[in-house]
Order: C-alpha cells, then sequence, then structure tokens
C-alpha cells in the first residue's frame, strides 16, 4: 500500500474458488469506489486445472511476479484429479513459506442471524481470534523414509521451532491483543506436558515477551483443554496465540462454533514493511458444488474485509464487515450451501447494496 492505492494480485484457483473469489473482489470495487483506494486488480489461473495441463503448479517467475503486488486474494484450492499435498505445498504452502507470512490470523466471530452448534451461545459469546504460527512446526517440510515399503520401514516428520519463529509470532499476538482492546487476555495453546522441548520455548518465550506487557492478562491452555473449553465456554477466549498443527485443528472446530466454512476466513500476513500477505476464505473448492452458483460467499468476502484492514485501509474494512453482518443478520435463511436463500451472486450484490 502507498497512499491511497492498492495492488491485489487474485488467485481463484480451484472448484468454486472462482466464483467466492468473484464477489469478494465486486465488494472490493465498490467499497474502493466508495472510499477513493486506487483499487489494482489481476487474474492468476494458478490451481489444479493449470497444473494438469503444464505439469507445474506455480510456472517459473511466478512467486517474483506476486511479489510486485500488496495482497493477495485466493479462492480456494483442490482438484479430485490431483493427488493430495501438490496443491497444497505448491501452492498455499509455498506462498505461507517464501512470503514469510508468519501469522496466520483467524477471527473467530459469530455474525447475527448465523446459527451455531453451541446452545444458549450467541454472537456475544463467540467473539475471539486465534493467532496461529504460519512457517514452522510439522508445516517445514523436514523428515523422511527409511527403508520405505518394506516391513521395517521408517517414516520420520519433524517439528521444528525456532526462537525468532516463535517469538516474532507471540510478540505480534500480544500487540494485536492490545490494539484489539477487548478483554486484552492472550491465552498461550500448546501442549507443554508432552513436547517437552519445542513447546517449552514457547512456553519460556511467551512468559519473557509477556513482561512487556504488563497490560494484557496472560493464559496458558493445553491443546486438549483448549478445544473442550472451547465448546463449552467460548466467552472465556479473547485472543489464542498457538503452533501451526495446533492453530489448524483448533480453527476448523472454531470454524464451526462461528457458522461454518461457509463463514470463516484467514489472513497468512507478513506484517514487516513491504510483506506480501494472503486472504483466503478457509472453505475447500467444493468440487460437487462448482458452477452450481449455490456455495457462500460471505469468508470470501470477510477476507477481502480483513486484507483491507491490514493493508491499511480500516474504514473501508469496518464497512464491509458492517455490511456482512447486515446482510447475515437481515437477510440470508442460512449459511450452508444451496440453503442460502440467495445465489452466490445475489449475496455479493446483497453485501454491496448494504456497504
Ligand atoms: C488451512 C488448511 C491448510 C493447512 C491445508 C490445505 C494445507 O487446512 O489453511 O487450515 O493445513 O494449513
Ligand atoms: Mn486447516
Amino acid at each position: 500500500m502507498s497512499n491511497n492505492k492498492l495492488k491485489v494480485a487474485v488467485i481463484g484457483g480451484d472448484g468454486t474458488g472462482p466464483e467466492v473469489a468473484a464477489e469478494a473482489v465486486k465488494v472490493l470495487r465498490a467499497v474502493a469506489g466508495g472510499e477513493q483506494i486506487a483499487l489494482e486488480l489481476k487474474d492468476f489461473d494458478y490451481g489444479g486445472d493449470r497444473y494438469l495441463q503444464t505439469g507445474e503448479v506455480l510456472p517459473e517467475g511466478a512467486l517474483d511476479e506476486l511479489r510486485q503486488f500488496d495482497a493477495v486474494l485466493l479462492g480456494a484450492i483442490g482438484h479430485p484429479d490431483v493427488p493430495p499435498g501438490v496443491l497444497e505445498r505448491g501452492l498455499l504452502l509455498e506462498m505461507r513459506f517464501r512470503f514469510d507470512q508468519y501469522i496466520n490470523l483467524r477471527p473467530v466471530k459469530l455474525f447475527p442471524g448465523v446459527e451455531t452448534p453451541l446452545k444458549d451461545k450467541g454472537p456475544k459469546d463467540i467473539d475471539f481470534v486465534v493467532v496461529r504460527e504460519n512457517t514452522e512446526d510439522l508445516y517445514c517440510g523436514m523428515g523422511g523414509f527409511l527403508k520405505k515399503g518394506t516391513p521395517d520401514e521408517v517414516a520420520m516428520q519433524t517439528a521444528v521451532y525456532t526462537r525468532k519463529g516463535c517469538e516474532r509470532c507471540i510478540r505480534w499476538a500480544f500487540d494485536y491483543t492490545r490494539k484489539r482492546n477487548r478483554k486484552k487476555r492472550l491465552t498461550l495453546v500448546a501442549k507443554t506436558n508432552v513436547l517437552t522441548f519445542g513447546h517449552d520455548l514457547w512456553w519460556r518465550t511467551f512468559q519473557d515477551v509477556a513482561r512487556q506487557y504488563p497490560d494484557i492478562q496472560t493464559d496458558y491452555n493445553h491443546v486438549d483443554a483448549c478445544c473442550m473449553w472451547m465448546v463449552k465456554n467460548p466467552e472465556f477466549y479473547d485472543v489464542i496465540v498457538t503452533t501451526n498443527m495446533f492453530g489448524d485443528i483448533i480453527t476448523d472446530l472454531a470454524g464451526i462454533l462461528q457458522g461454518g466454512m461457509g463463514v470463516a476466513a484467514g489472513g497468512n500476513i507478513n506484517p514487516e514493511p513491504g510483506g506480501v500477505s494472503m486472504y483466503e476464505p478457509m472453505g475447500g473448492s467444493a468440487p460437487k458444488y462448482t458452477g452450481k452458483h449455490v456455495i457462500n460467499p460471505i469468508a470470501a468476502i470477510s477476507a477481502a474485509a480483513m486484507l483491507l484492514e491490514h493493508s491499511g485501509f480500516e474504514k473501508a474494512a469496518a464497512r464491509v464487515m458492517k455490511a456482512i453482518q447486515a446482510v447475515t443478520g437481515t437477510k440470508m435463511k442460512s449459511q450452508a450451501a444451496g440453503k442460502m436463500g440467495y445465489s452466490t451472486q445475489e449475496v455479493g450484490d446483497l453485501v454491496v447494496a448494504a456497504l
């Protein structure tokens, strides 16, 4: 972002990804018009179809080209004819790692009118944020096989934690908790009772950094207990900071509490000056719904709101968030695909109208 310019690379991706990305773009364009943001958009056709045609997920020079943008908006990846891991590693994790997007920010907010599976809980109870470390842990791809395919086979997959890696994430989470200015409570979620090396490093770093934030109340949950508390007392949480793998798992649980994959969005953020961040709806490519225009674009539109917020356009972001909540609260029948009472495009139009 410089002045009022915002350059966004749009990767619609696979399945229903392009359909929801198109609605997010529609809302971005509309709010940019109203807020005098000079929005520049460019589409990229990366995903399963291109991989099947060319044999490569990202062509030579793709990352250098994407680096020229302020942010990337991703629809979804996942193609029924591509083996698991190829697109995830080649596109999603590649961008997270190569752009050093070390924060995976996942707001867990139950919007008005949205159903949660939790009995007797409403929007005032489900409103917290998970800050997931996004570049280390079991995701770093370290490991290997020994005697593969024999009865003596050994497989190793190594979790890597560095002081620098956990400290920058924990520090960002403290700053974010302060800026959010709600309960001012930061909960570290880990498993120090079993992962006595890696999570001991997280624990010690958390304690060290906490000393510089006396205004923030600190708290600790083992990850298994966190799953229990999140269902029983979600209102307790304000901000959670956690490791990559645990963050992956608990944010699916959190996602269903906020109304499911049609609603949940995430930001893969490189907070450093000039860092390129990527925003995505958490739902998958839903191949069986492709082209039916029944998939919920609210998550993708929320991802666009996060993109605005973290690119320096906080007022525009707040307008989009407010419009989303007006639409979920007063228009949509359900957040489930095919049950919204509107098509994918109509939901996008409703958000634009509510801006
Ligand atoms: C997510 C997804 C990814 C992850 C997959 C698709 C590699 O589940 O963003 O949570 O595990 O991080
Ligand atoms: Mn996940």
